[in-house]
């Protein structure tokens, strides 16, 4: 094993795929310009979201003690269940661990045999590993390709279906066409689910872009969120009918088997939902900042938070990223298997606290580093 290990690890060397842990200094924010982080509200280091955590702590101790179905259920988890429901629309909520969690959980809820699971080919990794655990039969369709999806669905034979979206796509940064995508679901009879991690607290005003979209509370369309990106806590949820939620709590493995959400985590969490209502100058400060960033870069306009910009091969991804950092910028370095079409990408995300200057500041240093590839191409030889 420990001779494969090491075969493995010089293939990652040779090909500029190393990664590594990214350790922040300290428990606040770098000293670096931080876009690669997923905190687009800022709210992970907000005092009220520390507060609510604090108490929530003191009131159910630091862990949930037992699963959901055992005792591990406390008081904060269903005031967070019904923060969500407020916020994006939704009928129902189901907190769990991780967003990961979430959606195994819903994934494998639904799937098992007489189920065809269909995935946008950018669907996040969570969703592939959720789709090929839940034993449904599983599709890929062209990112975005509503030809191809309603192909997939009419020619489908199982008795169910269900399509697999992300409202704003998590590396490529663009929208789903949501409406047009439901109701080609309507139509065939399946079941959308929307990933919505980089949607909700971003757009439609903070609600997420399937409320934007009119289709919030919707039967035949459920939604799976993270906690942990602008909600600023950890954990996720699966946002859907009365119906769904009592089959997941009976069937959802990654309900059932696992410990509660911790406390701390769920009252965060909530807090961050109450802001979201409250302040809708922070939600809109995130599309203004993503604005400037796509203009100072010369990118397409962001549908959320997040800026891809592709760059081609890893090494040089790598180089741009390094030299930026040595820049006091942190930007994301996504390369393949995190890009579906080996195409590696620099990810930059918006965020509210961020003032216009920094992001004009930032746009600037990553304009130049695109434009340097010479001399970022004998870099990424070193790095
Ligand atoms: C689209 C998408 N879904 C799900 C997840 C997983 O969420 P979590 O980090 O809460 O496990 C992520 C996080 O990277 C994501 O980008």
């Amino acid at each position: 094993m420990t001779e494969w290990l090491q075969g493995r690890e010089r293939v990652r060397i040779t090909r500029g795929l190393v990664r590594g842990d990214a350790v922040r200094g300290g428990t606040g924010r770098s000293p670096l310009l931080d876009l690669a982080s997923n905190d687009y509200l800022g709210l992970s280091t907000d005092p009220r979201l520390a507060a609510a955590a604090i108490a929530a702590i003191h009131r159910h101790g630091t862990g949930a003690r037992a699963s959901r179905v055992v005792t591990g259920t406390s008081a904060v988890h269903l005031e967070l269940e019904s923060e969500l429901c407020a916020l994006t629309g939704a009928e129902s909520a189901l907190s769990f661990s991780s967003g990961y969690a979430a959606n195994l959980g819903l994934l494998g809820a639904l799937g098992g045999p007489g189920t065809l699971i269909v995935l946008d080919e950018h669907i996040h990794a969570s969703l592939i590993d959720a789709a090929r655990l839940s034993r449904a039969e599983v599709a890929s369709c062209a990112h975005s390709d509503l030809a191809q999806l309603r192909t997939l669905l009419s020619a489908r034979t199982q008795p169910r279906a269900v399509v697999v979206l992300e409202s704003v796509y998590s590396v490529l940064g663009d929208a789903a066409p949501l409406v047009e995508a439901a109701r080609l679901c309507a139509q065939f009879d399946a079941l959308l689910v929307v990933d919505e991690a980089h949607g909700i607290g971003v757009t439609g005003a903070g609600a997420g872009s399937v409320h934007a979209a009119g289709l919030a509370g919707r039967d035949g369309v459920v939604v799976t969120a993270t906690l942990s990106k602008a909600l600023g806590a950890q954990g996720g949820a699966v946002l859907g009918s009365a119906l769904l939620r009592r089959h997941l709590v009976n069937t959802a493995r990654t309900f059932i088997f696992d410990t509660g959400l911790a406390p701390a985590a769920a009252a965060a969490a909530a807090a961050a939902c109450r802001i979201i209502g409250e302040e809708p100058d922070r939600v809109a400060a995130v599309s203004r900042n993503a604005a400037l960033l796509a203009a100072g870069c010369g990118t397409e306009a962001a549908a959320g938070a997040v800026q891809s910009i592709k760059v081609g091969r890893p090494e040089r991804a790598l180089a741009i990223a390094s030299r930026l950092q040595d820049q006091g910028l942190l930007v994301g370095c996504f390369r393949p298997p995190s890009v579906p079409d080996g195409v590696s990408r620099l990810r930059l995300t918006a965020r509210a606290d961020l003032s216009a200057e920094q992001m004009r500041h930032a746009a600037a240093l990553v304009s130049a580093a695109l434009a340097d590839e010479p001399a970022v191409t004998s870099r990424g030889g070193a790095a």
